[in-house]
């Protein structure tokens, strides 16, 4: 018989850190993250900065490329994307075939994951740097037609098409408020507001699902299946998930008579699984910067369209307790990026179970840049070790003498 415990002593000490709360998985150069201090850079400009006065699409580009692009850089690759846009009509099979119930995230990943069948030029791992960029130009140019086709598809209206008049976000809303022959216009609060909301969700170093994008993409899996991937973890309630959860926890609350202190002590209770979404954050202690830059994007937006919805005042009120909260206190917790967030895509007219993909569209560069940077810096396949615990050998009882 095999003696574990020597087979054990061949492997020499491991490092056991569940939940990676401190270790490194790689060295990285897009985004600089100080939990302490609450600050936030990409490629060394502040996300205040950027938030106030930069568009997606050039975060985007400094995210992937490494730095701001030149206007006419800008130009080019702005107008790259714009000719991507359009997603192939066979592509309209896989809407149909979904019950139209389903949640975007699902329909998300799985449809992010089927370009690579109309793009299997992408399979090859030692594409071409030509070909590795058609392949993200594409998935920026695709992911709001797609996130709109699931919009629609859910309110049983017919897809709009991308339009080569339109700028990227001004093409993404109308494609998923304006109608087949009527082009929607919007108030340039709405669309500063969405530039925000997307920047500040650009990228976020190795979260769940950029280091889920890493990991795979490190086995060599193509672009669209790594990000398809990433979609899947991002889609959980502990990362991007919180947004849909926090809107939903909210109205509970009010539905259940506004009482915001009775939700505080619910997520005090040892005893009780509910946590109040949208508060803690794995690395930041203090505050989370993205935070405060949602909080003043949330009152200006909801002001501007002279939206009065009661659960921002709810929303504030449980800050404002929590932050008093001793529990809460002791453990650093604070609002995270996506406790307004949701909020403000309600108040420009999306359904809580978009929120997560419009996440999703936003980390979408972030997730790019990240396995651009794993496979320019040739890094090993990802393969974490384990401390075995299981039974030593056993001997195998047959089925009858069980
Ligand atoms: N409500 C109540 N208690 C909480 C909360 C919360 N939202 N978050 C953490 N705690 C408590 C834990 O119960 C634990 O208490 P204990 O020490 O008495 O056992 C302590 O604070 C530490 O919590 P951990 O779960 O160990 O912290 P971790 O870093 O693993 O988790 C996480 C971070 C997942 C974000 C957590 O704070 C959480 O579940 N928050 C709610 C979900 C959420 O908003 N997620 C979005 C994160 S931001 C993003 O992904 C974009």
């Amino acid at each position: 018989a095999i003696d574990i415990s020597k087979l054990r002593d061949q492997t020499g000490y491991i490092t056991l850190d569940a939940g990676f709360k401190n270790t490194g998985a790689t060295k990285s150069a897009i985004t600089f993250l100080d939990g302490e201090q609450g600050i936030l850079h990409y490629r060394g400009y502040s996300i205040e900065q950027l938030a106030e006065k930069s568009t997606f699409l050039e975060v985007a580009y400094l995210l992937i490329y490494g730095d701001l692009p030149s206007a006419k850089a800008l130009e080019t690759f702005r107008a790259d994307i714009k000719k991507q846009m359009m997603i192939h009509e066979d592509m309209k099979n896989f809407f149909t075939g979904f019950p139209s119930k389903s949640h975007p995230m699902g329909q998300l990943s799985c449809l992010v994951g089927a370009l690579s069948a109309f793009y299997p030029e992408s399979l090859n791992p030692n594409a071409s740097e030509e070909e590795e960029n058609k392949t993200m130009i594409n998935l920026l140019a695709k992911m709001p037609t797609i996130v709109s086709w699931i919009q629609k598809k859910s309110l049983g209206h017919p897809v709009v098409y991308p339009k080569n008049n339109l700028g990227y976000i001004e093409n993404f809303m109308n494609m998923i408020f304006g109608e087949v022959n009527d082009e929607k216009t919007f108030d340039p609060v709405v669309i500063q507001a969405m530039h925000t909301l997307l920047i500040l969700h650009a990228d976020h170093e190795q979260n769940c699902s950029t280091s889920t994008v890493r990991m795979v993409g490190s086995s060599n899996a193509n672009l669209y299946a790594s990000i398809s991937a990433g979609i899947n973890a991002l889609w959980g309630p502990l990362h991007g998930g919180a947004n849909q959860a926090v809107i939903e926890m909210l109205e509970d609350i009010k539905n259940d008579g506004g009482d915001a202190d009775k939700y505080l002590a619910k997520a005090k209770d040892k005893n009780d699984p509910f946590r109040l979404m949208g508060f803690g954050h794995r690395v930041y202690k203090n505050f989370d910067p993205r935070a405060k830059i949602i909080k003043k994007a949330c009152d200006d937006v909801l002001e501007k369209l002279g939206v009065d919805d009661p659960v921002l005042d709810i929303a504030k009120r449980l800050e404002e307790a929590a932050l008093k909260d001793q529990y809460f206190i002791d453990r650093k917790l604070y609002p995270n990026v996506d406790f307004y967030s949701g909020i403000i895509y309600r108040a420009l007219g999306f359904k809580s179970d978009m929120f997560t993909v419009l996440f999703a569209l936003g980390r979408l560069p972030g997730w790019i840049a990240q396995w651009k940077e794993m496979r320019d810096n040739k890094e090993p396949i990802g393969r974490p070790r384990q401390v075995y615990v299981g039974e030593t050998i056993r001997e195998y009882v047959p089925l009858d003498k069980r």
